[in-house]
């Protein structure tokens, strides 16, 4: 009998701690996906007040918008087509010069001037019966927008249905410049992946997608003028297989290549403007320019022949700067090219340039003589500075790799510190604008974690690692700080030949990035970025996204 009694009381017991187990379970469940103090935002808003209650979407909802502003009427658009897209749920878009009731209503409203918001803030409150969103500026609503579709998605499947929680958000970034760079050289990516990546860029409110659009092994964009770029330039006749430390080194045998055409870059740029990314286009110079050259090899010191790359690496031969024939042939390349970029910025890349061609070659030598230069450092720099007049005249600015601070930086440049942070240092000490993007924390070409990934370049940048970026180095005085625009997330593809992979190395990095740029330092906290990145991922599931998340491999 007592035997009876333990063996029921242990089975309650049992119950009992099964009970616990579960509630524990469902509560951090819902803890998880309905967590009250961040709902997952990613990145992690300015200022953040949750008040009672939900506001719900359905098919009655409207979207006011202004029909005296274009550009707020396409973000109300933007909205309705996410809404009918990912939930079926097309609603009406009405002005709101001529709707006089607030219920039911989600408005979008440009302010005059307020306060906190500069150019690309918003301030969106949630009430039970309708939202709120305003900004000074068209960006900054848009943003709102991509909060307002990051609120409902890890919750759009909840019994509720499609609804809004109550609350209300001020919200800025930290950073003008929040970019991604993705190299489409070394592989080519196309049309459609573009536009998934300026997705990304946007969903995360990333504001500038630098194109690496030139390089040894392809060029991908269509110039009129000079046809060959294309018809020769954007093919390479194999691959190399391996890592390029492999030796012997071994070929795939397989023909790649592909460019895209100036129509289908005025659609690209159109899509990145109406998702508030601008694109930066980077035409190589002087160096990584042997598909170039094997086009037009007039433009090399030693006339060639060339073939188009199949090996990464730095190469020899880059553009001949005695020639004036190499400057016409680039001014001409890039008043294509700023005829089609709208952004204010133009890379010239600048990067690992090797100068062992310029000493051997007359032409190099006797401008060297002309123009007084001291040596080969001073004959890049001669370069770099006729290019950044060029684009000056045309109302472009040049932004270059921080090599073109060697022999002298041209006036008005922006950098992009790439290795390590000190050539950021020295140009934001001589006044000039940079954008941050050392190895160290901005590489998303690095592994990502140890053992069991697909082969990369080398060098190691996990997650952590990027989210403890601190773009602004401390040594700066304040009015120097001023100079550091941000930073970015740089994708080079040597060792990625697929969208999808490209995918798995810049994602969960990207959104580590983005808050870095966004998000209030003293607000980041690693932890609580990680809890807000489960939700994340879902919604990178939504959008198909082969991220690399613990034991997912590509
Ligand atoms: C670079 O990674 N060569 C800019
Ligand atoms: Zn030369």
């Amino acid at each position: 009998m007592k035997n009876l009694i333990k063996i029921r009381f242990s089975h309650r017991l049992i119950g009992l701690i099964f009970l616990i187990i579960i509630v524990s379970c469902i509560g951090s469940y819902i803890q998880m996906y309905v967590s009250k103090d961040s709902f997952g935002l990613v990145p992690l808003p300015m200022s953040l007040d949750v008040m009672e209650g939900t506001f719900k979407i359905n098919s009655e909802t409207v979207i006011l918008t202004d029909n005296n502003s274009p550009r707020v009427q396409e973000i109300g658009f933007y909205l309705n087509e996410y809404l009918s897209s990912s939930y079926q749920l097309s609603l009406r878009i009405k002005d709101s010069n001529a709707e006089k009731t607030l219920a039911g209503t989600i408005s979008l409203t440009l302010g005059n001037n307020m306060e906190g918001l500069g150019d690309e803030g918003y301030e969106l409150i949630i009430h039970k019966n309708h939202v709120s969103l305003k900004a000074n500026t068209p960006a900054g609503l848009f943003y709102g927008v991509q909060t307002i579709i990051q609120l409902l998605n890890p919750q759009a499947n909840s019994i509720d249905g499609l609804c809004l929680p109550s609350l209300k958000i001020v919200d800025r970034p930290r950073y003008s410049w929040r970019g991604m760079h993705l190299d489409v050289c070394r592989h080519f990516f196309p049309k459609e992946f573009i536009k998934k990546y300026i997705d990304l860029i946007a969903m995360h409110k990333m504001n500038t997608f630098h194109w690496h659009l030139t390089e040894d092994q392809g060029w991908r964009i269509e110039i009129k003028k000079y046809p060959n770029l294309t018809e020769i330039g954007a093919w390479r006749k194999e691959t190399l297989i391996g890592h390029s430390k492999e030796k012997p080194q071994k070929f795939d045998g397989i023909p790649h290549g592909g460019f895209y055409t100036q129509e289908e870059i005025r659609e690209i740029v159109k899509y990145a403007r109406e998702r508030f990314v601008t694109i930066v286009p980077e035409i190589e110079l002087p160096g990584h320019a042997t598909a170039a050259l094997a086009a037009y090899p007039e433009f090399s010191c030693t006339g060639g022949p060339f073939e188009v790359e199949t090996t990464w690496g730095i190469k020899k031969d880059v553009y001949c700067p005695g020639m004036e024939e190499t400057f016409t042939f680039l001014e001409n390349v890039l008043t294509e090219v700023i005829d089609l970029f709208p952004a204010p910025y133009i890379h010239i890349g600048g990067d690992e340039c090797p100068k062992d061609r310029w000493r051997e070659c007359d032409h190099c030598q006797a401008r060297i003589k002309q123009e007084g230069l001291k040596d080969e450092d001073e004959l890049q720099s001669y370069f770099i500075k006729r290019i950044e007049r060029f684009l000056s005249s045309k109302n472009k600015r040049l932004v270059g790799w921080d090599e073109i601070l060697e022999g002298g930086l041209a006036p008005n440049s922006t950098v992009m510190s790439w290795r390590g942070i000190a050539g950021g240092i020295a140009a934001s000490r001589k006044g000039h604008d940079v954008v941050m993007t050392p190895t160290s924390h901005c590489y998303f070409d690095y592994y990502q974690a140890k053992g069991g990934e697909p082969l990369a370049i080398g060098g190691f940048l996990p997650l952590k690692k990027v989210y403890s970026f601190e773009p602004t180095p401390v040594e700066l005085e304040p009015e120097q700080a001023k100079h550091i625009l941000g930073a970015q997330g740089n994708v080079w593809t040597e060792y990625i030949a697929r969208p999808e992979h490209v995918e798995y190395m810049a994602l969960p990095r990207m959104s580590a990035m983005a808050e870095v740029l966004w998000s209030p330092k003293e607000k980041r906290h690693f932890k609580d970025f990680q809890k807000r990145m489960r939700i994340h991922y879902r919604r990178l599931d939504q959008m198909d996204v082969n991220y690399h998340a613990p034991k997912k491999p590509v």
